[in-house]
């Protein structure tokens, strides 16, 4: 990936502020070309980030290659995510990242906040456990014996600090505008939302010692799950994803189901305010919106990876093109694997 497209969807989905795009996203990728994030000056230079952001920026500077490294795992999952589907999370060469489809509240941009928040979450985490930091470590909370009478032990994952440090850089670009605008309160909805989707999933990883592997002494720890684990979370909240409306409770504003025969959504779910455009087209007007034309499909599924809706109904051209592949590999004493290459044709769709 880019580091153009990484600088980009920073801004995008994290920072998003400078009224124009292009030139913030060449700013950064001057930035990003120049190497990690060292010093505060760096703060001051990242235009993106509005005044409370740089604050945070320079009293963690540390923090801040992580929250980059954030942002390239978020990105890699949403693509790894959306690689069957018409909207693909894919970027235009020096285009903003998601382009208008994260300007819109529809579902995708509730994925798009879920992952970028639960990613920076979790990339913080990482670099906390891995002692790069010196702000944070492991989590020292977890200690003693547990009920189940194992040992505390080794480096549980400090999800608390990664979670906080998320809500603070993450969130306070809506904050600041005021919580009152239902675009607003989606966003930090969806945020909390994806960082939930780590919180709710950490696990208890174990270790035995003792003789020949028996297990008389068990020491554990708490361990995040793996970021895929959470990318899959975050897309099964996508498709469940609940559309809501602003509606004033006492002085306060919530967003509420549209439809009032649906229960109300819980924390970990995902909510948008409309509903998404059908992605069919290419639109040189919206950024993001490349269409299908082109896009490979699979002819017998009847999902939305198949010819039939991937195309649009358009209908799609089949190609025989060969592939070499590894086959009759044998072991040989010792140690190697020879294979054979093998020609063999399949099919490929392609959606006119
Ligand atoms: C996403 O779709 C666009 C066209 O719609 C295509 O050019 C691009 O290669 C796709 N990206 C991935 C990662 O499949
Ligand atoms: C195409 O879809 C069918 C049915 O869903 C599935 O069994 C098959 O593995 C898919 N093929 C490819 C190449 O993904």
């Amino acid at each position: 990936m880019d580091t153009r497209v990484v600088a980009c969807i920073i801004r995008l989905t994290l920072l998003t502020l400078l009224t124009s795009p292009a030139s913030s996203c060449r700013y950064l990728a001057k930035l990003s070309s120049v190497g990690s994030i060292r010093d505060e000056e760096t703060c001051e230079r990242l235009r993106g980030l509005i005044q409370r952001q740089v604050q945070i920026c320079k009293r963690s500077v540390e923090v801040m290659d992580a929250v980059r490294r954030g942002a390239q795992l978020a990105i890699d999952e949403c693509q790894f995510q959306f690689r069957n589907r018409r909207w693909n999370c894919s970027t235009l060469e020096s285009m903003p990242v998601f382009g208008k489809v994260v300007t819109q509240g529809t579902r995708e941009a509730a994925f798009v906040y879920a992952i970028s928040a639960a990613s920076v979450a979790f990339a913080v985490t990482r670099a906390c456990s891995s002692g790069e930091l010196e702000k944070c470590g492991c989590d020292h909370n977890v200690h003693g014996v547990s009920p189940e009478g194992f040992q505390w032990s080794g480096c549980s994952d400090n999800i608390a600090y990664g979670v906080a440090f998320s809500q603070s850089f993450v969130d306070v670009r809506e904050r600041s505008k005021g919580q009152s605008s239902s675009r607003a309160l989606m966003n930090l909805h969806n945020n909390e939302a994806g960082r939930k989707a780590i919180l709710s999933h950490m696990r208890v990883e174990c270790k035995c010692h003792g003789v020949s592997g028996s297990c008389e002494v068990k020491t554990c720890w708490k361990a995040m799950p793996p970021f895929r684990k959470v990318g899959n979370i975050i897309k099964e909240k996508f498709d469940g994803a609940t559309e809501v409306e602003q509606r004033k409770v006492g002085t306060t504003k919530v967003l509420v189901p549209r439809n009032s025969q649906f229960k109300p959504h819980t924390d970990e779910d995902l909510v948008y305010l409309e509903p998404s455009p059908d992605f069919c087209d290419y639109d040189p007007r919206t950024p993001g919106m490349l269409g299908t034309v082109g896009r490979q499909c699979n002819r017998t599924s009847k999902a939305i990876d198949g010819c039939e809706l991937m195309c649009c109904g358009r209908g799609f051209q089949t190609q025989e093109v060969e592939v070499v592949d590894r086959c009759s590999c044998k072991f040989h004493w010792c140690c190697y694997v020879k294979c054979k290459q093998c020609r063999k044709m399949v099919e490929i769709h392609t959606c006119r």
